[in-house]
């Protein structure tokens, strides 16, 4: 039996990840340690398969004797960390918690598990593993032509999220480096799929566009992300898990450039197919110019080769496939959809993120 503690697992990737887990491993024990955050939803991990090798601790990463003691209770030997503030509009308007979160909880849980694994457990120190999760924002942002990012290209973080989760990649790859803890790392590229959080592009159309509420393109819209269904992100995740080397890192992603008008339309398409009564036919009339988030990276582009040659992963959906069963999926969990429309604070931050925006004054 393995015992993995997930932290962040009641999140968008986290509860998939459980989800995808709890089916395909039958010999693996999960620990979910989250804070439920405004970000983190008990309901987005209702009928788990084999509850029975589940357990949820509500807590925070930044807790050091919390972990430790969830470390030594259930002799946890893998870690996959996703726990995180992950909102780069949220980090641009309050830095505060990402720096908290993002760099204080990723050191606090490295530290520990230096305690833990390697000052009590010296004997089984080879079998643990700290798995790390980051993202692609940590490389920067590509002009047109530029080659994909590859594992080794320099950081170079230009939001404040980015440069917190920059910062937690270093404490990692330090702690492996400096201590000898077993890690592995992966930066991935836009997720998309059941369970997101809408704020996020894909899910906040498709509710606006269900409501008949304006589509906030930010800019000029030629925004390139590289998206990926979140699924084949958990798979790969497991992959590294098994067959990874320790103290590498493993880029993933999508292989698609889309702008983010074309994700956009994409979606009308699909909302004009699957709700014809619907008044606000044609969708694509909702989309909405506004004011550009501030230092908005441009393109986004992953080159997955090494995870491919090395580890044989490639992703399973294509975007119009991944994007036609996102969309079934928030149309037939409408109770999801309204337990966070209630939220003050959803309502807060929309508010908040587009009033000024739409009013051309951010
Ligand atoms: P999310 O915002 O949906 O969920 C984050 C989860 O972390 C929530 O359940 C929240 O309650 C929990 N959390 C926040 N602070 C915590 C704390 N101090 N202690 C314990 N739990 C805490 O995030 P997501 O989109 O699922 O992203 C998960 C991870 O994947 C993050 O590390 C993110 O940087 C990374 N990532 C995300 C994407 C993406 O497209 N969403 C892409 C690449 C990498
Ligand atoms: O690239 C990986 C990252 O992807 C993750 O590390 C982050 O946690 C995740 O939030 C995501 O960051 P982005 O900023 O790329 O995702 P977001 O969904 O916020 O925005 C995607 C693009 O759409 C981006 O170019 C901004 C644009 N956008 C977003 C929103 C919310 C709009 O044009 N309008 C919007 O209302």
């Amino acid at each position: 039996m393995r015992n993995v503690l997930v932290t962040g697992g009641a999140g968008f990737i986290g509860s998939n990840f459980v989800r995808y887990v709890l089916r395909t491993q039958p010999d693996v024990f999960i620990v979910n340690l989250d804070l439920l955050t405004y970000a983190g939803s008990p309901e987005n991990l209702i009928d788990l398969p084999s509850p029975d090798r589940y357990e949820f601790t509500k807590g925070d990463i930044c807790n050091q004797a919390l972990v430790e003691d969830i470390l030594r209770r259930h002799a946890i030997d893998t870690i996959v960390h996703f726990a995180a503030e992950t909102h780069v509009d949220r980090s641009i308007l309050g830095p505060n918690a990402f720096v908290q979160t993002n760099i204080f909880g990723t050191f606090s849980l490295l530290e520990a598990t230096r305690k833990v694994w390697l000052d009590e457990n010296k004997a089984d120190a080879k079998t643990v593993r700290f798995h790390h999760i980051s993202t692609d924002e940590v490389f920067g942002s590509l002009t047109a032509d530029a080659p994909a990012f590859k594992e080794t290209t320099p950081y170079s973080p230009n939001s404040p999220y980015a440069a917190s989760k920059a910062s937690s990649d270093h404490l990692v790859r330090a702690y492996s480096h400096t201590y000898g803890l077993p890690i592995t790392l992966t930066n991935c590229s836009n997720n998309y799929g059941p369970y997101q959080f809408p704020e996020k592009l894909i899910p906040l159309m498709i509710l606006n566009a269900l409501d008949g509420k304006s589509l906030p393109i930010y800019g000029d819209g030629k925004q390139i992300r590289d998206w990926l269904y979140v699924e084949d992100h958990c798979e790969a995740i497991w992959r590294v898990l098994e067959h990874g080397q320790i103290g590498e890192s493993y880029n993933i992603g999508g292989n698609n450039q889309p702008t983010n008008l074309e994700i956009v339309d994409s979606i009308c398409e699909i909302l004009d197919e699957l709700q014809p009564g619907s008044p606000y036919q044609p969708h694509v009339g909702l989309k909405k110019p506004v004011a550009d988030r501030p230092g908005h990276d441009r393109r986004y582009a992953m080159n997955t080769d090494k995870i491919e040659l090395e580890l044989g992963w490639q992703p399973k959906h294509g975007l119009r496939e991944g994007l036609l069963k996102t969309v079934h999926w928030y149309l037939e969990h409408n109770d999801w959809i309204q337990a966070i429309r209630k939220q003050k604070e959803y309502q807060s931050w929309l508010e908040k993120n587009y009033t000024e925006r739409v009013e051309g004054r951010q």
